[in-house]
């Protein structure tokens, strides 16, 4: 069976909780490698809605082995809270040694970078841990082992934070009340804990490794510095699993018929405009995290293009066209104009200066209506859309 990737291709929300499921069904593990308790990943199922933060999606078909990666950053207390939500799915749960954790105080620096120069993070502590991870000061799962051990790498970050939390004359939480909350999670991650990057080198079966976020909010090639703070794109796998990319066999792209982000950053195709409001109502565009209402706007294919590109998309998933139906007119970014060139390339270190160049579509409400615009993005990509997903549930989506 073949390892795919579902990966989004936008600034997230793309809709790929739904379609992770919708894969699921056929394969027993799924992978989370980037990210961590920013992401929130919805699934319908009955009518019953559950979101998935920390945890792959997918796990609801029951008997799912659900791994998380190196890469991610990890509230352990969160986790559990979500585990505790799902008491009544039996699901296996590894979590690599070398995951870093999100610690308390990660999440008040959060808060107070936000106050003072934030980009409208969703205040879990995400840069934070990251930040941790990469000055070598971080509290990874392995330390959480062995009281001596985590004391050490607890010393570290904490000495490090410290002088961040003084700086903004806040008062730092005591050490021994973090050092204790750690030790709380001993006997968790004794269960729980493991070497993935080994499990997977000898995994027999398919895996789905599942992104988190969209492309468009990766470290290097988003829209920095308005972006996440791990990296999105595919190759995201190969480094933050320890595997080759050759065990990737297939990339799936998500994308929905529109563009919505979420926090600052630029945003070509964005409409402030009734429009606007209207992707916004009728698609329930609200942070499935924070409940922030997100900017909504055209689909933008220079930017999609790019991300069929970075990931090696093999195959398109088109979510929420439904929320189109009813437009009069629908407007596609096929261009942007910048100091008076025309480009096909987003130049993402400075997207802020170019202008949209709208290709329009004669409004539609069903699928058969739809079909110019779909195949129009498909000429322009150059790839299938080999699935459309509409309304919440599960068997909601149609195969081409
Ligand atoms: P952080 O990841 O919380 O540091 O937030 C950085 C930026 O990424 C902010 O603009 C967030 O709104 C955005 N972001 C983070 N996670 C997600 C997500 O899962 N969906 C959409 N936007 C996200």
């Amino acid at each position: 069976m073949e390892n795919i990737s579902i990966l989004g291709l936008q600034w997230g929300d793309e809709g790929k909780g739904k379609i992770v499921d919708y894969f699921a069904k056929d394969y027993r593990t799924i992978v989370r490698f980037q990210g961590g308790p920013n992401a929130g990943h919805t699934v319908y199922v009955n009518n019953k809605k559950y979101t998935f933060h920390q945890l792959p999606s997918g796990l609801l078909w029951g008997n799912k082995r659900a791994i998380i990666g190196s890469g991610v950053v990890i509230n352990l207390e969160l986790l559990k809270k979500e585990i505790e939500q799902l008491s009544d799915i039996n699901f296996e749960l590894l979590i690599d040694y070398r995951a870093n954790i999100i610690l308390p105080y990660h999440i008040l620096e959060d808060e107070y970078e936000e106050k003072l120069d934030g980009i409208g993070s969703t205040k879990k502590g995400i840069s934070q841990a990251y930040r941790d991870k990469y000055a070598r000061v971080g509290v990874r799962v392995f330390d959480i082992l062995d009281e001596k051990r985590l004391r050490r790498a607890l010393e570290r970050s904490y000495k490090f934070n410290s002088v961040l939390v003084y700086g903004y004359k806040e008062k730092m939480i005591d050490f021994d009340e973090v050092y204790e909350y750690l030790l709380n999670f001993r006997k968790f991650l004794k269960e729980h804990s493991a070497d993935v990057q080994y499990e997977i080198m000898n995994q027999k079966e398919g895996i789905i490794f599942e992104g988190a976020q969209g492309t468009l909010l990766d470290i290097n090639f988003g829209t920095y510095p308005f972006v996440t703070s791990s990296h999105t794109i595919v190759s995201s796998i190969g480094i933050n699993l320890g595997i080759p990319m050759s065990m990737v066999n297939k990339n799936i792209g998500v994308f929905k018929a529109y563009t919505t982000r979420v926090g600052k950053g630029p945003f070509p195709t964005e409409l402030n405009d009734e429009i606007g409001d209207y992707l916004r109502n009728v698609g329930n565009e609200y942070g499935s995290t924070t409940g922030r209402p997100r900017r909504c706007g055209w689909l933008d294919l220079v930017l999609l293009k790019y991300a069929v590109f970075l990931n090696d998309i093999h195959e398109l998933v088109l979510t929420k066209l439904d929320v189109l139906f009813g437009l009069k007119e629908i407007n596609v970014c096929v261009a942007y104009e910048y100091n008076g060139r025309i480009l096909d390339f987003p130049i993402l270190y400075n997207l802020e200066s170019v202008k949209p160049v709208y290709k329009k579509f004669k409004g539609f409400d069903n699928f058969k209506g739809a079909s110019e615009f779909i195949s129009f993005i498909e000429s322009y990509l150059n790839r299938k859309i080999k699935y459309v997903s509409y309304g919440l549930n599960r068997d909601e989506i149609t195969i081409f």
